[in-house]
């Protein structure tokens, strides 16, 4: 059998380590040859492929990114895409596809294995929003860099009696930013689910400082003030799968927050720092787990399929379950640590 495997969507520690997982178990125990397409959907899409093999897989577990390339290409928005990328895959004498990827990646191959394309999926992303799965790699690598810049930052923001705002990614989901604003210690978490209010924010880093300590508010790119409720962009830029680009209320909320408490507010804004690098052990181990599974999953022919991680254990889902919806922070979860706001 000839397998393709394609990576999609934003990056994220961990794509490396299903890679090689996914070619070392395929050679070994089922003989399988593999073909690497380039750049998420555009390699089948355009016929671009790479050598893959376990040559080619040596070395790469600890390396961020993806070997193969990525992108936000999505057939269903091309002229002739399903076809095209039937055609490539028969001409490259590919049988099955393994697709890594999120909610958009993952949403494409949903509606691939619909119309008859052999397909199992692998779903990863830094903001762990995908609802079928306990966690997807790449978030705990994410929510450790933010813990260290949190870390980083208290020591600076008490020097200076500042107020620290730090945002973080996660456009719909405010996991990254409540993980880590739970494990750095942060003195307010903000997230796109629960909508803030600018007053209570302020009140709170007013209280926070008579305690001589100086805040750290932890925020989401995809927060939204209660009043004036949009998401802040940094561009109006829209991508193959209609999302926006944010970026932006980090600083807002400092310029705001300094404006109406006279106290010094920067915003640091962590971006693709959270997403590049090597992966941490916990996204290795559940990145390579995945990789074994999903190729076990293509041995037995059962397409259509996503690998999700269930307490400890890695099940097969139906894909469309699997992207069907957001897995979102729920008031109760965001509650739960609210004790610590302020
Ligand atoms: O989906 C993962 C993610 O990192 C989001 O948290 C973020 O909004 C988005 O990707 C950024 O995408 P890009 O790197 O394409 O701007």
């Amino acid at each position: 059998m000839r397998v393709g495997v394609l990576t999609g969507g934003g990056d994220c520690p961990g794509l490396n380590a299903v890679i090689r997982a996914v070619v070392r178990k395929g050679v070994k125990e089922y003989g399988f040859e593999f073909v690497g397409y380039r750049d998420g959907w555009r390699g089948p899409l355009e016929g671009q492929t790479m050598e893959l093999g376990i040559e080619q897989c040596r070395g790469i577990l600890p390396r961020g990114g993806t070997i193969l390339g990525s992108s936000r290409t999505n057939p269903f928005k091309l002229e002739n895409g399903v076809e095209r990328i039937k055609e490539n895959l028969a001409a490259d004498g590919v049988d099955a596809l393994v697709a890594i990827g999120g909610e958009d990646t993952l949403g494409v191959a949903t509606k691939l294995a619909d119309l008859g394309v052999d397909v199992v999926g692998v779903p990863k992303t830094i903001d762990n929003d995908l609802s079928g799965t306990d966690f997807t790699f790449g978030f705990d690598t994410a929510v450790n860099i933010a813990t260290e810049a949190i870390d980083r930052l208290h020591t600076t923001a008490e020097s200076h009696h500042r107020v620290l705002v730090v945002e973080v990614m996660g456009r719909h989901a405010g996991w990254i930013a409540l993980h880590s604003g739970i494990a750095g210690g942060a003195s307010m978490v903000l997230i796109p689910e629960q909508p803030f209010d600018i007053v209570d924010v302020c009140n709170r880093v007013e209280t926070r400082f008579t305690s001589q300590y100086a805040p750290i508010i932890v925020v989401s790119e995809g927060a939204v003030p209660k009043e004036g409720g949009d998401m802040t962009l940094a561009s109006g830029e829209v991508d193959a799968f209609g999302h926006v680009r944010l970026g932006g209320i980090g600083d807002r909320l400092a310029k705001e927050i300094e404006e109406r408490t006279g106290k010094e507010a920067r915003a640091v804004v962590l971006g693709h720092i959270q997403r590049g690098g090597t992966p941490t052990a916990f996204d290795r181990w559940l990145a390579t787990r995945f990789g074994l599974q999903a190729i076990d999953a293509v041995a037995d022919g059962d397409f259509g399929k996503m690998m999700a991680l269930r307490g400890t254990k890695i099940e097969r889902l139906p894909l469309v379950e699997g992207t069907a919806e957001l897995k979102l922070v729920s008031p109760e979860e965001y509650a739960e640590a609210a004790v610590f706001f302020g």
